[in-house]
């Protein structure tokens, strides 16, 4: 994600924000380390040649808005939707301009920043930003979590009323620095996962991925897209196989989109050839990352995962999942309790806009589908590797320290 000039954090673009010396280890629960980005400047892309932020926070006087690069349109142009109202943002959410779990939470924490500066029904605005979208668990946590810093502010509240107002000022601002501090947070823990997860690929790797993990989903490099880039740095990455992701074409419109700016040797290939691909052992591991990671390690991810992690367990390829802690959702017990958003059918029966099936065909279009625990071999997150997986290596992890000065975390395996 790369965030504007008049708002968010950071350096130049290509460049790790300030203060970032290595694998830093953040809860997302709590608050990071303040650093530069919590204060101001550009939050910039990682992602060669994107020219245009995938979320920018706008002040006076062309906001308060956010503004989105709109992912709809990519690769064909990089144009922006802004959202200067809450329906606005939503409905962005919904269509897609806006999207992948990590920069979902950031989206929802700035559309709470954005109805506190409007001095909308704050808590309401929160709700329905909530609502937008179910699988994707940042989504509420960002809301909630810029909805809490809004509400800590103003508790003093209710002398008189320029106190009021005072506070109300205040308690935007809150609001919108604690959106500003998930996006720092992201960053680093995109960098972190990319450190962690690069420990896990090989020399001369053929990677398989599905949808887009990338600096487009991300304050930072991305989830699995970032381990694939740190592979491509250290020379490890022979190839990068991307899935097409039917029927949105993430894989084909965004990640081959990455891929080609960052100079990563790739082929997009349609869904159903990553059977004989495997097949042919082609690929020495698969990457993913999530959109809600339920307590006992099962992954709902966009849909295709679980067939992919299906296949690979046949061919004995491992399969990894990157996410940071942020997409692990202690309150969702298992696979059967994660809510599977289901969106139009003309989604499946139309292509690029473009009428396939026949007229008033109906659909099956989960967004999403759940892999159980069993078929994964590991999740990276910022806090370090959970192999096995399961809600022991989960919960080691979810109680991992937070010490930003620290080592990278080892990677813990559980017997
Ligand atoms: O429906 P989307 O495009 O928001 O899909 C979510 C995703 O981008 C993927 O499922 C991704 O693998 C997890 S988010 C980095």
């Amino acid at each position: 994600m790369d965030v504007d000039a008049s708002s968010l954090p950071i350096g130049p673009k290509g460049t790790r924000w300030p203060g970032w010396s290595g694998a830093r280890r953040f809860d997302a629960g709590r608050p990071g380390p303040r650093s530069p980005n919590s204060r101001g400047g550009t939050i910039r892309s990682h992602t060669r040649g994107v020219d245009v932020p995938a979320l920018s926070w706008l002040e006076l006087p062309a906001g308060p808005a956010v503004q989105l690069l709109d992912q709809t349109r990519l690769p064909a142009e990089e144009t922006t939707v802004t959202c200067a109202d809450v329906p606005a943002l939503i409905d962005a959410i919904r269509r897609l301009v806006v999207r992948g779990a990590p920069l979902l939470g950031v989206a929802g924490a700035f559309g709470v920043a954005l109805a506190a500066c409007r001095g909308d029904d704050v808590a309401q605005a929160a709700a329905a930003i909530e609502r937008a979208r179910p699988t994707a668990v940042n989504l509420a946590w960002g809301a909630r979590r810029a909805l809490a810093a809004y509400q800590q502010a103003r508790q003093p509240a209710g002398k008189g009323h320029e106190d009021h107002q005072d506070t109300e000022r205040a308690a935007a601002r809150a609001a919108l620095a604690e959106a500003r501090l998930i996006a720092a947070e992201d960053a680093a823990a995109s960098a972190a996962m990319a450190v962690h997860g690069l420990a896990l690929i090989s020399p001369d790797a053929r990677v398989l991925t599905h949808c887009n993990t990338g600096a487009l989903v991300s304050a930072g490099e991305g989830t699995a897209f970032a381990v694939i880039l740190a592979a491509h740095r250290a020379g490890r990455l022979a190839m990068l196989w991307v899935a097409e992701t039917r029927p949105l074409l993430q894989g084909a419109r965004l990640t081959a989109y990455e891929a080609g700016r960052a100079g990563i040797r790739h082929a997009v290939l349609a869904d159903s050839a990553a059977a004989s691909l495997l097949a042919a052992g082609e690929v020495d591991i698969v990457l993913t990352g999530a959109d809600r990671i339920a307590a006992d390690g099962s992954v709902a991810n966009k849909v295709g995962t679980y067939g992919l992690a299906v296949l690979a367990s046949h061919h004995k390829v491992p399969f990894v999942v990157v996410a940071p802690m942020s997409t692990v959702d202690p309150d969702t017990p298992d696979g059967a309790a994660i809510i599977v958003e289901h969106r139009p059918a003309d989604e499946v029966t139309r292509i690029a806009g473009k009428q396939v099936a026949p007229g008033g065909t109906s659909a099956y279009n989960p967004a999403f589908d759940v892999t159980p625990p069993g078929l994964l071999t590991a999740i990276v997150t910022e806090h370090g590797v959970a192999r096995p997986v399961n809600a022991g290596t989960l919960r080691v992890l979810s109680a991992g320290s937070c010490n930003a000065e620290g080592p990278p975390a080892d990677v813990y395996v559980e017997r």
